[in-house]
């Protein structure tokens, strides 16, 4: 293969993941995030009424939250807080597909998680 056959492949090839990228970026949208956080959830009259993500992790998620059931103090959201968030995509997918379906009553889509991420990150 000659060098300038190389390098056009390279390029077409980085040209793609750039296009791809930028597409997934964007698809992700902080305010459809933010809308979604503070949609209600099903209805939980025991626990005082419609569950809600700030249930647990409360109003202002640059402060700590507090598990509902446990009382357990949870570090707050937002990403600019706790810079230890995020990083690890096995720990989020968990914690997604439990409070989703605790909250929602159901797991959350692909694009849903990309945009509530979206939105955590940007606090
Ligand atoms: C019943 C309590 C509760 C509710 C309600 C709740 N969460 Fe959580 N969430 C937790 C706990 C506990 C953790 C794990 C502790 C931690 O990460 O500090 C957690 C962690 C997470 C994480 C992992 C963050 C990371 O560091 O990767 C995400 C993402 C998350 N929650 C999103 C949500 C979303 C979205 C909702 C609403 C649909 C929600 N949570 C509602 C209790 C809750």
């Amino acid at each position: 293969m000659s060098t300038n056959l190389r390098v056009a492949i390279l390029l077409a090839g980085s040209g793609l993941i750039w296009l791809v990228g930028n597409a997934v970026s964007e698809a992700a949208d902080a305010s459809v995030g933010e809308r979604l956080w503070r949609q209600a959830g099903i209805e939980d009259p025991e626990k005082g009424g419609i569950r809600h993500c700030a249930t647990c992790h409360g109003q202002d998620l640059r402060q700590p939250g507090q598990h509902i059931q446990t009382g357990k103090q949870i570090d707050p959201m937002a990403y600019s807080m706790a810079s230890n968030r995020y990083g690890d995509a096995e720990k989020t997918e968990k914690w997604f597909l439990r409070n989703c379906k605790w909250t929602f009553g159901r797991a959350c889509s692909e694009s849903e998680k990309a945009d509530l991420l979206t939105y955590l990150k940007s606090l």
